[in-house]
């Protein structure tokens, strides 16, 4: 793979798709090699677990309406909302595909996707409401 991508021609991109232990070093690879974030693009079949046990509840608010939703501690974003009667689309509910992407008006969310790059998820104006977590009191979503 390192021999392959040091191989490719100036300003390619590297598409990858599959497990994460062939995603990760491929991204390790070109990242050692000198290859830009904006030149990156994966998509994981899926994620591995993320770490729950310290996770807490919080509360949304939807900015259209004002209404504020309670996120318990065992359930994502998604299956709050859903529980509210609000229909997110969604496919993985995993953070891999994207499907479920939706606007952040105010508030840092948890990010745990795999879909976001770093700075897409440190802008904070997106989310992926299938995994993560709240960072800050009552997080308002753009819908
Ligand atoms: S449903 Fe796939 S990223 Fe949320």
């Amino acid at each position: 793979m390192a021999a392959a991508l040091r191989q490719a021609p100036a300003g390619r991109h590297l598409y990858a798709c599959g497990p994460q232990r062939f995603i990760d070093p491929a991204l390790e690879t070109a990242r050692a090699q000198g290859w830009s974030q904006q030149r990156l693009h994966c998509e994981y079949f899926s994620a591995a677990p993320a770490d729950t046990t310290a996770d807490g509840a919080f509360e949304l608010e939807i900015a259209s309406t004002a209404r504020v939703i309670p996120v318990r501690a065992d359930q994502s974003t998604q299956q709050a909302l859903q529980e509210a009667g609000l229909d997110v689309p969604s496919s993985c509910e995993q953070g891999v595909c994207g499907t479920c992407l939706t606007g952040v008006k105010a508030g840092m969310p948890l990010h745990r996707d795999h879909t976001l790059t770093p700075e897409e998820q440190q802008a904070n104006d997106q989310f992926l409401p299938c995994c993560p977590r709240a960072r800050s009191a009552r997080p308002v979503l753009d819908l």
